[in-house]
């Protein structure tokens, strides 16, 4: 069974697009096949890993809006266990477009469905709104991690996107849980770090990831090589957080 995860946070910058990447990347070179959705017409996903990209093929718009069938849009990578669908700026235009549509929070499921089954793990890379995108991404995943940036008002927002997975789990997909929250950017050398992290604790409890992601150079300059932190340099602390992760998650059994 594949286990299908929405990477969301409505707040901007808090790390979404960096865990999506990274996760995928370090999912894969554990020899689990995985399926990277580039669902944010920011499309940082997809630039973030353009070097491993391998004959680009269509993009999430085409298989949402204009119907392309979705074995066209996914891109293979040169991992054998990770392939992509990238995003591009039309994705801008989906939130409009999907309004006129019938059942328009099921139209990322109906698109991937039948590719879904292929992959252990489909992780979706959502952008910074909780519009239509994000609740298609929540209407179709089975959990949702939720990065959240050991910075002041972390917390900030934090309700509104509870509020509305248990608006999804009430009305659209009941079987939607939180698969953690997850700690990112965090600095030991700074108070406030420490304080946030004890903060987001007391608030989360269980939900919380062990993991923890530093604030580390590598996962900032790997993007614009267009590499994962993992190829860009391994020996990283960056790479190496997301690989405990990775374990973190393989291990709880999901
Ligand atoms: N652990 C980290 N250490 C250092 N820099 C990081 C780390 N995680 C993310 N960054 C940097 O912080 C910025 C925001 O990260 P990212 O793009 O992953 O956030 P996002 O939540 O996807 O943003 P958006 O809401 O715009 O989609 C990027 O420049 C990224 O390289
Ligand atoms: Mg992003």
């Amino acid at each position: 069974m594949s286990r299908i995860i929405s990477l969301t946070n409505q707040k901007g910058g808090v790390g979404k697009t960096t865990t999506s990447v990274n996760l995928s990347v370090s999912l894969a070179v554990s020899e689990v096949k995985t399926l990277l959705v580039d669902l944010d017409p920011q499309s940082n996903a997809t630039t973030g890993i353009e070097e491993l990209l391998v004959a680009p093929n269509g993009n999430i718009y085409d298989a949402l809006i204009r119907g392309t069938a979705v074995q066209d849009v996914i891109t293979k990578t040169k991992l054998d266990y990770l392939d992509i669908i990238t995003s591009t700026n039309d994705l801008v235009g989906a939130e409009v477009e999907l309004v006129g549509l019938m059942a328009r929070e099921f139209q990322l499921e109906k698109t991937l469905k039948q590719v879904s089954k292929k992959y252990d793990y489909v992780l979706i890379d959502c952008p910074p709104s909780l519009g239509l995108l994000t609740l298609n991404a929540l209407t179709y995943c089975h959990s949702v991690i939720i990065p959240i940036q050991c910075e002041y008002y972390a917390l900030e927002g934090l309700g509104q996107l509870l509020n509305t997975i248990r608006l999804v789990q009430k009305n659209l997909n009941p079987k939607l849980v939180i698969e953690g929250v997850l700690l990112t950017m965090y600095d030991g050398r700074l108070n406030l770090s420490k304080q946030v992290a004890d903060e987001v604790r007391s608030f989360f409890k269980d939900k919380i990831f062990k993991t923890v992601i530093h604030r580390n150079v590598r996962l900032s300059e790997a993007p614009s090589f267009g590499k994962p932190v993992l190829l860009y340099d391994a020996n990283s602390t960056g790479a190496q957080n997301y690989m405990s992760l990775v374990e973190e998650i393989l291990n709880n059994g999901n």
